[in-house]
């Protein structure tokens, strides 16, 4: 279209003149109070040990854990998820349950630190604490065994509560494991912790790094039988998240995040409880190494890659660059 004049009718362009024509109809915006970190914290190490795949990233001590919860609550960071590596590994991931393990250290520690000032969550999974690296107990033939994990996933749920978690992450992907840490939850009188679902969480080759960040890769086999299928359509993402909120989900989660936007927009479509995604290890490598290299510029990266999960429909982001991004966005 044109005027009588012969100039374009519409000037798009008209908006994007100036930085302050361009921030008055912006849409989308990161906040730091929607941004969570993970934290990884190992047992038994006298000194942070940094993960070779994820540059800037440390496997925490008990005391250096605290510091980065201090920090990032500083900066005005959201919320933090814990991720524990247990000196000893068995079978059973006898050290997702314990009183003393890792994480439920780290928690009451973390969470005489913050008080209730950021959001202090856990991953619930058994990935971390067993010798094979699955995130279920496994039968005899070598499958995880769903419904024997949840009972385990129960008793995960009321150790991280105990030690005084605000909200926990089961990232197992096991059917009907929302329930089972509902109903142990309510029923050992931890009805005001909240439930974060990993709800549709997909078998992905981004996890690569954070694998060697949490010691977990399988020892045999993959996650594929649990984890879904990148091939498939979104449709089966919105039927894991409907059925979570039924379940009792207060969030569900998409994950990863990049790769999976069509996936985060079609669950916020979907349900109306608030969505959050995990933008995760392979996807904060990957922007590393490029930069590392001088291909990009860091920055604006993960800035624009931030805002683009925002833009898709997630409230809350997951990002191992929480505490650096709101701490720039506070300046
Ligand atoms: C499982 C879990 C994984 C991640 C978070 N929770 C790994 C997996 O499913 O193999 C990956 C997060 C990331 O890559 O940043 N406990």
């Amino acid at each position: 279209m044109t005027t009588p004049a012969g100039f374009p009718a519409s000037r798009p362009r008209r908006l994007r003149r100036t930085a302050a024509l361009r921030r008055l109809v912006a849409d989308v915006a990161l906040s730091p109070s929607d941004l969570v970190l993970p934290l990884f914290v190992k047992e038994g190490v006298n000194d942070p040990v940094p993960i070779a795949s994820m540059p800037g990233v440390v496997q925490h001590t008990r005391d250096s854990v605290r510091k980065a919860a201090a920090e990032a609550a500083e900066a005005g960071v959201g919320g933090l998820i814990l991720f524990g590596i247990p000196a000893v590994k068995d079978a059973r991931g006898s050290g997702a349950d314990d009183p003393d393990g890792v994480v439920q250290v780290a928690l009451r520690d973390v969470v005489t630190e913050v008080g209730d000032d950021v959001v202090v969550m856990a991953d619930l999974c058994l990935d971390e604490y067993t010798d094979h690296g699955h995130c279920g107990l496994l039968t005899d033939g070598g499958e995880v065994d769903n419904d024997a994990t949840l009972q385990r996933y129960a008793d995960i749920a009321v150790a991280q509560a105990a030690a005084g978690v605000h909200m926990v992450g089961p990232s197992g992907m096991m059917d009907g494991q929302v329930a089972a840490i509902r109903h142990s939850l309510d029923s050992n009188g931890f009805s005001d912790v909240a439930i974060l679902a990993y709800a549709a969480k997909y078998a992905s080759a981004m996890y690569g790094p954070f694998r060697d960040a949490a010691e977990c890769a399988p020892q045999f086999g993959d996650r594929a039988s649990y984890q879904q299928d990148p091939a498939r359509s979104a449709d089966e993402a919105v039927r894991e998240a409907q059925l979570d909120v039924g379940e009792g989900a207060d969030i569900v989660m998409v994950k990863p995040a990049i790769g999976y936007l069509d996936v985060v927009r079609a669950v916020a479509d979907a349900v109306d409880v608030p969505v959050a995604a995990y933008n995760v290890s392979g996807e904060f490598s990957m922007v590393e190494a490029a930069a590392a290299n001088g291909w990009i510029d860091r920055d604006r990266a993960i800035d624009e890659l931030l805002i683009s999960v925002r833009r898709a429909g997630a409230g809350v982001v997951l990002t191992y660059w929480a505490t650096e991004v709101a701490a720039r966005l506070s300046r």
